[in-house]
């Protein structure tokens, strides 16, 4: 395969690029460093098969001149993270709208397959859980910005849908839940890699919220498989997956766990919302995705435990 990986310097694009040179592909990468980070790369550099520009997806020219010279595009490129989306609302917009359009716009130039990675924030404040990719999404008021991110990528899978019906693109569609590993950072609101960190630095560990909400957590590991699991296998075409752990905890249950395992002295605070983020920012009670349509699909099953995620991120922050 020849694959185009755009935010291949970030979290997940490392990861998924260094799966995609260990299996003979060749590997070329569009970043901005905007969350991402050159040294998530800079180890594959001298890799033969290994290709970089560090640039923005909303440069057409760029995206058209990669996108020629590959048979499949995995895109990842957006604006992360709850609190980057809430510091830089405008940027987010643009990038996870006009970048997709235009990262779509040249894949179908030649008809290039594209896996757009989108994320279990559609599904917003639905309270039925576990998600099920039918499920309706229900959102809060767009003065509130984590809806614009919800949306932002809502509207991409509403295009990449759009170019695979009329125009017969190609397209897989993931909606990722909360994925965790070595390289994610706790600096865009990620709550691992922040509780660790503030293990390790016996600082205390901040909740926000009342801890009662609960997530399910993923590895980078099982997220990659998955997405190779979905690229390979024809009748995924057109569709759209939930990707992720149905493994749940609640974030209390995540700190205290994080603080035995780090045999840390931090105390655990609780901050409320408001403070955390913005003036009425909301939240969901439980975030848990149904998996079904991805067993069946391809078989997928997430092969890492949540304690054995966690053991793996703090030896990643130890080092
Ligand atoms: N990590 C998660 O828990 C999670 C959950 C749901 C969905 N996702 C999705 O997975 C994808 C990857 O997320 P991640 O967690 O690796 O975050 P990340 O921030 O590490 O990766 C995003 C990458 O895109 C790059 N980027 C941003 N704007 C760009 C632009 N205009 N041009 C080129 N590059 C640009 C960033 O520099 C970064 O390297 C995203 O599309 C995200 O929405 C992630």
């Amino acid at each position: 395969m020849k694959a185009l990986v755009t935010g291949g310097a970030g979290f997940i694009g490392s990861h998924l690029v260094e799966a995609l040179l260990a299996r003979g592909d060749e590997v070329w990468v569009i970043d901005d460093l905007s969350t991402g980070r050159f040294e998530n790369i800079v180890h594959l550099e001298s890799h033969p098969h290994f290709h970089y520009v560090i640039d923005t997806i909303l440069d057409e020219r760029v995206v058209a001149e990669m996108t020629r010279k590959v048979d499949t595009v995995f895109h990842l490129a957006a604006a992360v993270g709850v609190a980057y989306i809430i510091d830089n609302p405008l940027k987010s917009l643009e990038t996870n709208i006009r970048g997709t359009e235009l990262v779509l716009q040249q894949a179908n130039e030649g008809k290039k397959m594209v896996v757009v990675f989108s994320t279990s924030e559609i599904y917003g404040k639905a309270n039925s859980q576990p998600c099920k990719e039918t499920d309706d999404r229900i959102l809060g008021t767009t003065t509130i910005t984590r809806w614009g991110y919800s949306s932002s990528k809502a509207i991409d899978e509403f295009l990449s849908l759009a170019y695979h019906r009329e125009k017969k693109l190609p397209v897989v569609i993931v909606r990722c839940f909360n994925t965790c590993g070595s390289r994610q950072t706790g600096q865009y609101g990620m709550v691992i890699p922040r509780f660790v960190k503030q293990a390790l630095l016996d600082h205390p560990i901040t909740i926000y919220g009342d801890g009662q909400q609960t997530r399910c957590f993923c590895d980078v590991s099982d997220v990659v498989e998955g997405v190779l699991g979905l690229v390979e296998e024809p009748a995924a075409n057109g569709e759209v997956f939930n990707l992720g752990s149905d493994e749940e905890t609640s974030i209390e249950a995540l700190a205290t766990r994080i603080k035995e395992l780090t045999a840390s002295e931090s105390v655990i605070e609780y901050i409320p919302y408001e403070k955390a983020y913005e003036e009425g920012f909301e939240d969901m009670r439980r975030r848990v995705p149904d998996l079904t349509k991805i067993r069946e699909t391809i078989g997928y099953e997430p092969q890492v435990s949540l304690q054995e995620l966690l053991e793996r991120v703090v030896a990643y922050f130890k080092k």
